[in-house]
């Protein structure tokens, strides 16, 4: 089967490649010349475990290959998946400028039937919206051909992106004609012989399946966030109350792990997105507006627990910032919790070393030399005060606390957003966790 994917983002990427692993041709098409360029020669423009080696393979397979001109490819490919950006606009709502844009060149350039389907997560109304844009196009050039649109929305992680797509929970799609179900099954035969469960239904129900899922992942996190800052009022252990209500079959124990707030991508634009669509259609997200609310506080959780530690006395204390990304496996900085707490600490007068095993170049485009980078975790702590732990990599999990101590000045500190150090009270460090 011959497809093209438009956007070789993250997304666009890891879907063309995964759909060419599954043994169809693909081809993926980007405006971006020398990001096309570098992908040809194997370069990989984002840090994804598996996925340059699985790039490579399928391009020397020749059923990956790489384009700038979309218009060139469209009459090669029965389907073409639109993975380019959605970026928030100023009001929270998604920005539909790319993908309409492509909906645009697709409208004026092909001559025979395509199946146009979203794979960025859109809202809904947008499949409607690029079948009006293509059918207006058709008319311009005063031609009559047949296309149907579909929704596939894609449920993938960051940072375990490839497992995420070959192995998924499910496979969501929106169609709204019979030869559109066709072709999708035809696509996704692979994973229903693998027993995967791909579920069809109607477009608007598929875009609003993807907002509903990061939006109730979001709302759990936030809802433990909220537990965990009552669980240190009243003396609680949110880590017990975790597995205390997680074991329960009805709620599950994934996405309750209290920390410093969701960051990534997804969780705070598509929240965010989802509240706007409903205030435009007169409706009011009660409890969006709350999760929201909470992430955002959260956010500043760690800063606020080290100026309580020192009485407000913080200016001119070295910390360290242990991990930066938005969590582990990514170098993604976008939103991230880490953004949050180094503004805060410059604000405050703190002299700032952090390390990230992958994250601290895209650290320094955002925050350049306001802060310093080390090579290691320990070079990091030398004569600081305080640690903080940001993002939950590895390799921060059995440090060598001993050197650690010896690095740092007396009476060092833990600060741990992900609540999984707590081996350092046992090495006379003290430790201050969220819950
Ligand atoms: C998310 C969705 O999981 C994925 O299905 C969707 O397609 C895109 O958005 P991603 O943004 O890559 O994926 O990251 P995810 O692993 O879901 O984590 C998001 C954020 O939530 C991170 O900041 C993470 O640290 C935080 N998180 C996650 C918690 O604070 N607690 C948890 O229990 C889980």
């Amino acid at each position: 089967m011959n497809i093209a994917i438009v956007g070789t983002g993250y997304v666009g990427l890891v879907s063309g490649t995964c759909f060419a692993e599954l043994g169809a041709n693909v081809i993926c098409v980007d405006v971006d010349i020398d990001k096309i360029e570098k992908l040809k020669a194997g370069i990989i423009p984002i840090y994804e475990p598996n996925l340059a080696s699985m790039v490579v393979r399928n391009v020397k397979a020749g059923r990956l290959e790489f384009e700038t001109d979309l218009a060139s490819i469209l009459n090669q490919v029965e389907v073409i998946f639109i993975a380019v950006g959605t970026p928030p606009c100023e009001d929270g709502s998604a920005d539909l400028k790319y993908v309409l844009e492509v909906a645009k060149t697709i409208g004026w350039n092909m001559n025979k039937y395509l199946l146009v389907v979203t794979k960025s997560t859109v809202p809904v109304g947008t499949a409607e919206k690029m079948k009006t844009v293509i059918q207006a196009e058709l008319n311009k050039r005063g031609v009559s051909i047949e296309f149907d649109v579909a929704s596939n929305p894609e449920f993938l992680k960051e940072g375990n992106a490839i497992d995420d797509f070959m192995k998924p929970d499910r496979v969501v799609v929106g169609v709204e004609s019979e030869k559109s179900r066709e072709l999708m099954t035809r696509l996704y035969k692979p994973m229903l012989l693998n027993n995967f469960r791909v579920i069809f239904m109607d477009i608007p129900s598929a875009e609003m399946t993807k907002y509903a899922a990061n939006s109730m992942l979001a709302t759990r996190i936030s809802f433990m966030n909220d537990i965990a800052n009552l669980c240190e009022l009243v003396g609680a252990d949110v880590n017990m109350v975790r597995k205390g209500i997680g074991t329960d079959s009805r709620i599950g124990s994934k996405f309750l792990y209290s920390g410093c707030g969701y960051g990534g991508s997804c969780f705070p634009k598509d929240v965010k997105a989802l509240i706007k669509t409903a205030s435009v259609n007169g409706y009011t997200m009660r409890v969006l507006n709350a999760v929201e609310e909470v992430n955002v506080i959260q956010k500043n959780v760690l800063f606020e627990k080290f100026k309580k530690r020192y009485d407000g006395d913080v200016a001119g204390r070295k910390v360290a910032i242990w991990g930066l990304a938005f969590k582990p496996e990514t170098d993604d900085m976008r939103e991230a919790p880490a953004l949050v707490l180094i503004d805060s600490l410059l604000k405050a007068g703190c002299e700032v070393c952090a390390y990230d095993p992958v994250a601290m170049d895209e650290c320094k485009k955002r925050v350049g030399d306001r802060i310093s980078y080390a090579d290691n975790m320990y070079d990091a702590v030398i004569d600081a005060d305080v640690i903080f732990h940001v993002t939950e990599w590895k390799e921060f999990r059995i440090p060598s606390w001993e050197a650690i101590k010896r690095l740092m000045k007396p009476n060092p500190v833990i600060i741990d957003g992900r609540n999984v150090l707590s081996e350092a009270i046992q090495n006379g460090f003290e430790y201050l966790k969220i819950g």
